[in-house]
C-alpha cells in the first residue's frame, strides 16, 4: 500500500470522542465497556475495582480519588470492529467545564451519559452547553435502566428542554427497574430482550425478536408491556423528530439510546450504532484555509498541558491532537508560536499510570508529549516547510478570586514557581496587584473547587502550604484602551485595578453594573470580557 493510501485508510478508520456526564451518571462503567467490547481489558473491573471504588484508570491525581470527581481528562484508544477509538474522558463537575471545553476542542463528537432516574442533572447542564457550543454531533447514552426510572417521554423532553438539543430515540425502553425487559430496536423493528446478562463479561446472548412476531414478543416481555410498548411506538412515530444523519452530524440532534453499563445490556448496540454515525476527522480552518485530515501533511494542535502526572517523574506534559497526516516520533516538527525546529520529545500515548511510547500517529489521535516549557494551550506544530496556524482555544472569564499567599515565608521560591506552572496549565489565571511584585498573588478561577485543587497540589506537589482569602469579585475586564493611565481611572467603590501575567491592565468588580459604570465615567475608555492573546 502507497504510504499516501496508509494515511487515508489510518484516518478513515478513526473515531474520536469526548464522554461527558454528571458524576455518577455511569461514565466510568460504560467507558469499561467500550474496553471490553474493544479487547483493550479482558475482564470488567480492571478499569474500576471494588477495593479502589471511587477512582477509575483515567484518573491519575489524588485529589480526584480523594473527592471522586475528575479533574483531569485521560485518553483511551482502542479498536472494535474496525475502527480505531479514541475516548477522551472530561472531568464531571461544572467546576471545570473550562477543561471540559478544551477537551472537546480535541474531540469530534461526544457522548452524552445520561441517569435515567435523574435525568439532565442541574450541574451538568453547564458542561453540556459547553458541548453545543462546540456543534459537534453529541450521541446521548441513557443508563441505568436496571432502575426505575423516570417516564421516557419526560427524559427526552428534559434533554430537548434544558439542554436546547433535539431528540430522536433509536431505541427504546421496555419498562425499568425490575420491570424492565429490554428495548425496541426502530431501525431493525425488533425486540432485543434484557435477560440480566452476567455482569462484566461480553458473552451474553442477545435475543432478537420482531415485534410483529406477537406469540414471542408477549412470551419475553409480557402482555401488558407490549401494549404499552406498542402504544409508545405509535406515539414516537407519529410526534417524535425523525432521523436525519446530517442533523446528528450537525450537533442539531443528539440520537438516544437506553440500557445498562452496568449490566452490560444496549451497550454494544449503542457503541456500534454510533461509531457507524460519527464522522472520521474533519478538516480544521487555519486562517482561511481548511486543511484536509488525510491530504494534507502533519499538523497538531495542544489543548491541554498539565504538570507532575507522574510523581515518580516531575515532568510536564503537552496533549496534542494531531489534526493532519501521520505523525513520525523520528522527524523533526515546526513549533509555530516560537518558530522552533524541534524533535517531540518521549511522545506517548497515555493509558492513565500507563505510557505507552509511539512511533506512529494519525489524524484524530491524542498524544502526549514531554514539554520542556514552550507550549501553551492553542499552540499549533506542523512539518517544518509548513505554515499552518489553528485558531487558539478562547479563555472563559475568571468568576472567583482569591488572595493567595505562602504560609512559609521561606519557600517562596517553589510558592512563585508552583503558582506560575498551574497557571501556565490553563487550570487557574493568576493575577497581582497593579504596584507589587509576586508577593501578593490574585488568584482567578471558573469554578470555586478550582482553589481546593490548586491548595492541594501546591502542598502535594511543591510541598508548598498556602492561606487563601477569597474575595468578593466576580466580574473582569481587560483593558483595552484607556485616556489615561489605570491608576488615574475614575472607578467605583467595588472595583479592583490589576495586572495579568504579562503584564496587562485590568479590572475586577464586584457589581456588573460597575464596569458600564466605569465606561461611563470615563470618556474614551474601552474594556473587554475577554482576553485577547
Ligand atoms: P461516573 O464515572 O459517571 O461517576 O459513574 P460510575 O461509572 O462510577 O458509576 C457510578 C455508580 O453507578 C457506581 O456505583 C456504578 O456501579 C453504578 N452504575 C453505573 N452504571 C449502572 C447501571 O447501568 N445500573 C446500575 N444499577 N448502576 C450503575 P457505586 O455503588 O458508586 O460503585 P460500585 O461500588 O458499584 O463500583
Amino acid at each position: 500500500m502507497s504510504a499516501a493510501n496508509e494515511i487515508k485508510n489510518e484516518i478513515e478508520r478513526r473515531r474520536t470522542f469526548a464522554i461527558i456526564s454528571h458524576p455518577d451518571a455511569g461514565k466510568t462503567t460504560l467507558t469499561e465497556k467500550f474496553l471490553l467490547y474493544g479487547g483493550a481489558i479482558n475482564t470488567a473491573g480492571s478499569v474500576k475495582g471494588k477495593a479502589t471504588a471511587k477512582h477509575a484508570v483515567s484518573d491519575w491525581m489524588e485529589i480526584e480519588k480523594q473527592r471522586g470527581i475528575s479533574v483531569t481528562s485521560s485518553v483511551l484508544q482502542f479498536s472494535y470492529d474496525g475502527f480505531c477509538v479514541n475516548i477522551l474522558d472530561t472531568p464531571g463537575h461544572e467546576d471545570f467545564s473550562e477543561d471540559t471545553y478544551r477537551t472537546l476542542m480535541a474531540a469530534d463528537c461526544a457522548v452524552m451519559v445520561i441517569d435515567g432516574a435523574k435525568g439532565v442533572e442541574p450541574q451538568t447542564r453547564k458542561l453540556f452547553k459547553v458541548c453545543t457550543l462546540r456543534h459537534i454531533p453529541i450521541f446521548t447514552f441513557i443508563n441505568k435502566m436496571d432502575r426505575d426510572a423516570l417516564d421516557t417521554f419526560s427524559l427526552l423532553e428534559d434533554i430537548e428542554n434544558n439542554l436546547g438539543i433535539a431528540t430522536c430515540p433509536r431505541n427504546w425502553p421496555i419498562g425499568s427497574g425490575k420491570d424492565f425487559r429490554g428495548i425496541y430496536d426502530r431501525t431493525e423493528k425488533k425486540i432485543v430482550v434484557y435477560e440480566g446478562t452476567e455482569k462484566g463479561t461480553k458473552e451474553g446472548e442477545e435475543i432478537h425478536i420482531a415485534l410483529d412476531d406477537a406469540e414471542q414478543t408477549a412470551k419475553y416481555i409480557g402482555e401488558d408491556a407490549l401494549a404499552q410498548l406498542t402504544g409508545e411506538i405509535d406515539l414516537l412515530d407519529g410526534a417524535g423528530a425523525s432521523y436525519d444523519l446530517e442533523e446528528v452530524r450537525a450537533g442539531l440532534l443528539t440520537p438516544v439510546f437506553f440500557g445498562s453499563a452496568l449490566q452490560n445490556f444496549g451497550v454494544e448496540i449503542f457503541l456500534r450504532s454510533f461509531l457507524s454515525m460519527a464522522t472520521p476527522p474533519v478538516g480544521r480552518m487555519s486562517g482561511e484555509t481548511m486543511v484536509d485530515p488525510a491530504e494534507h501533511g502533519f499538523t497538531a494542535f495542544v489543548f491541554k498541558i498539565q504538570a507532575n502526572m507522574n510523581k515518580a517523574h516531575r515532568d510536564r506534559v503537552a496533549f496534542m491532537r494531531i489534526c493532519s497526516g501521520r505523525f513520525d516520533a523520528d522527524k523533526e516538527v515546526k513549533h509555530i508560536q516560537s518558530g522552533r525546529t524541534l524533535r517531540l520529545s518521549q511522545p506517548q500515548q497515555l493509558m492513565a499510570d500507563e505510557r505507552k511510547i509511539l512511533t506512529t500517529a494519525y489524524a484524530g489521535d491524542i498524544m502526549g508529549v514531554f514539554d520542556p516549557g514552550i507550549f501553551s494551550i492553542g499552540d499549533t506544530v506542523c512539518a517544518p516547510g509548513d505554515d499552518v496556524r489553528y485558531e487558539g482555544i478562547p479563555t472563559f472569564a475568571p468568576e472567583h478570586f482569591a488572595r493567595v499567599r505562602q504560609v512559609d515565608t521561606m519557600k517562596r521560591k517553589q510558592f512563585v514557581k508552583g503558582i506560575t506552572q498551574i497557571a501556565q496549565e490553563g487550570a487557574i489565571q493568576i493575577f497581582q496587584e497593579m504596584q507589587s511584585g509576586m508577593e501578593e498573588i490574585i488568584v482567578g478561577v471558573v469554578g470555586v473547587l478550582q482553589f481546593d485543587v490548586l491548595k492541594f497540589r501546591l502542598e502535594s506537589e511543591y510541598g508548598v502550604e498556602i492561606r487563601m482569602d477569597q474575595l468578593p469579585y466576580e466580574h473582569i475586564r481587560w483593558v483595552e484602551k484607556s485616556p489615561v493611565p489605570v491608576e488615574d481611572l475614575v472607578g467605583t467603590s467595588d472595583m479592583k485595578r490589576v495586572k495579568d501575567m504579562k503584564d496587562r491592565p485590568l479590572l475586577i468588580f464586584v457589581h456588573e453594573w460597575s464596569a458600564q459604570m466605569t465606561i461611563d465615567r470615563n470618556e474614551g475608555l474601552v474594556l473587554s470580557e475577554f482576553q485577547r492573546n
